[in-house]
């Protein structure tokens, strides 16, 4: 994978940006991939502003998140159908009815995973897929151990993420939901362009593991080394442990 460096967020959200806008300018009909999270804000905040500056045409751009927690209603604000139009869609200027999240309803949990992957499949794949890593190397919220190959499926969150994501629910773990849908590992290897954005020194040890660790399921993100086209945009304190 291909790694660069920055000194600031700003620097890796103008980066996403200006791949991503000019991608749009080549194909208006683009399909992104879209994470949740703190990390991708500054890239979100840097693509509304770089289409508003360039009057980018957006209107055909369609999208597919990552993942959203199971039984939360969709309305909810931190559902990520709530995140997902807040920071992106209203923000960029997206059409919502272009962007897609997994449907997280408890009675089409069952089989919500393969419709999703066939939903990306019909829009012709992903061709960029913006990613946050957890401290423990996951992507989406495919936690360690989960199969490299695996497609759009119901998980459990872990103790740590539900303990993690708390401050979105007034730091009351009993709030958090306890189970997701999530793209899998393989979901997320089949977008052309993975790019992977990660700040702080919390995230250095799952940075290094990524990149110049063993390929394994027990750190998801490690899968990066097998993609044609992965993009690492790490700040110096998420840089550190690189060899
Ligand atoms: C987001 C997601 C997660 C986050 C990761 C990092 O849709 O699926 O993998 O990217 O947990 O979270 P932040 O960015 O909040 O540190």
């Amino acid at each position: 994978a291909e790694v660069l460096i920055v000194k600031t967020q700003e620097e890796a959200g103008a980066i996403y940006a200006q791949a991503v806008g000019e991608a749009i300018k080549a194909n208006p009909k683009l399909v992104l991939g879209l994470a949740t999270g703190s990390t991708p804000h500054t890239a979100y905040q840097a693509l509304a502003k770089k289409v508003k500056d360039e009057g980018i045409d957006v209107s055909q751009v369609r999208g597919f998140a990552l993942d959203e927690y199971a039984g939360l209603d969709p309305e909810h604000p931190e559902s990520y159908h709530s995140v997902i139009r807040r920071e992106v869609v209203e923000p960029v200027g997206l059409n919502p009815e272009l962007i897609n999240v997994p449907n997280g309803a408890l009675e089409t949990l069952p089989h919500a995973g393969a419709d999703y992957d066939a939903a990306i499949e019909a829009a012709g794949g992903v061709d960029i897929q913006i990613l946050g890593i957890g401290t423990d190397g996951h992507i989406g919220f495919n936690e360690p151990g989960s199969s490299l190959a695996s497609p759009t499926r119901m998980k459990t969150l872990t103790e740590q993420t539900r303990i993690d994501n708390a401050r979105f629910f007034d730091g009351d773990l009993s709030q958090v939901p306890t189970h997701c849908i999530t793209q899998g590992v393989g979901t997320i290897m089949k977008a052309r362009h993975l790019i992977l954005l990660a700040f702080g020194e919390g995230k250095a040890d799952a940075v290094a593991a990524s990149v110049e660790g063993p390929v394994t399921s027990i750190c998801p993100a490690s899968a990066l080394q097998m993609h044609p086209h992965a993009t690492f945009i790490v700040d110096e304190a998420a840089a550190s442990k690189l060899q």
